[in-house]
């Protein structure tokens, strides 16, 4: 799943999609981008054999709530995924455990699958808190969620957009860790949530991760800019 953050234009959908369409990749691994909002409808023409996913939608159906977008409204418009409580949104925009929540469960009702982001920090993991830090994150961000459509990714803050990408080992362990908590709010249903890893994956460093057993995928920020690297990721799964 790539993520385009705040980048894009009409020029760089169309240059991406050419170089796309050249590729010959295997049509057995989903692809889905995240693009900026004022492009969803040029990317669902252009690039029709993706999936198309938001970087985030509102708490609320509807209502006098300036500059939001429904979850419905993205449905409407051909969105499938939205991401919410992606690290950035919770430290630019102070969201909290309980709105992503609330986020989650408005896509869910809208028939989006919702990718929720969960991750420590460097200083949380150089002291040795992020298995409590994530757990006490993930179930909090999980409250009243259903397990329909729902995806789950580990991103930890220190590797996203720095290139520090976390070991495979390090990425599993919290994997493993997660596969069990969902477990304990699902149920053994818990077992089958994609879960995702993020944080500066790049076409080489994606063979190892993906080999994981609890890696089902990755969430790419920078590496989902350019068709080329995004497919060596795409290769790599
Ligand atoms: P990155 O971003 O791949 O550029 O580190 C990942 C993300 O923020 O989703």
């Amino acid at each position: 799943m790539g993520n385009w953050k705040l980048h894009g234009s009409l020029d760089a959908i169309d240059q991406f999609a050419n170089t796309w369409r050249g590729l010959a990749l295997s049509p057995s691994v989903e692809v889905v981008i995240c693009v900026p909002a004022p492009y969803f409808l040029h990317v669902r023409q252009q690039l029709p054999e993706l999936g198309l996913g938001a970087q985030d939608c509102s708490a609320h159906e509807s209502g006098a709530f300036t500059g939001e977008m429904s979850a419905q409204m993205l449905f409407d418009v051909g969105c499938r995924w939205v991401i919410v409580g992606h690290s950035e949104r919770r430290l630019y925009h102070d969201e909290t455990d309980s709105q992503v929540a609330a986020k989650a469960s408005v896509a869910q009702k809208a028939g989006l699958h919702s990718v929720v982001c969960c991750g420590e920090t460097l200083a949380q993991r150089q002291s040795g808190q992020q298995l409590a830090v994530v757990e006490a994150q993930l179930k909090a961000s999980l409250a009243s969620v259903a397990l329909d459509k729902l995806i789950i990714a580990y991103e930890p803050v220190w590797a996203i957009g720095t290139g520090l990408v976390a070991s495979p080992k390090q990425a599993e362990e919290m994997h493993l860790a997660i596969r069990g908590w969902l477990t304990e709010l699902y149920g053994t249903e818990g077992i089958s949530v994609p879960l995702l890893y993020g944080g500066s994956v790049k076409a080489e460093s994606a063979g190892d991760l993906f080999a994981c057993d609890n890696i089902d995928g990755a969430l790419v920020g920078g590496a989902s800019l350019e068709a080329e690297s995004l497919a060596g990721i795409v290769e790599a799964a």
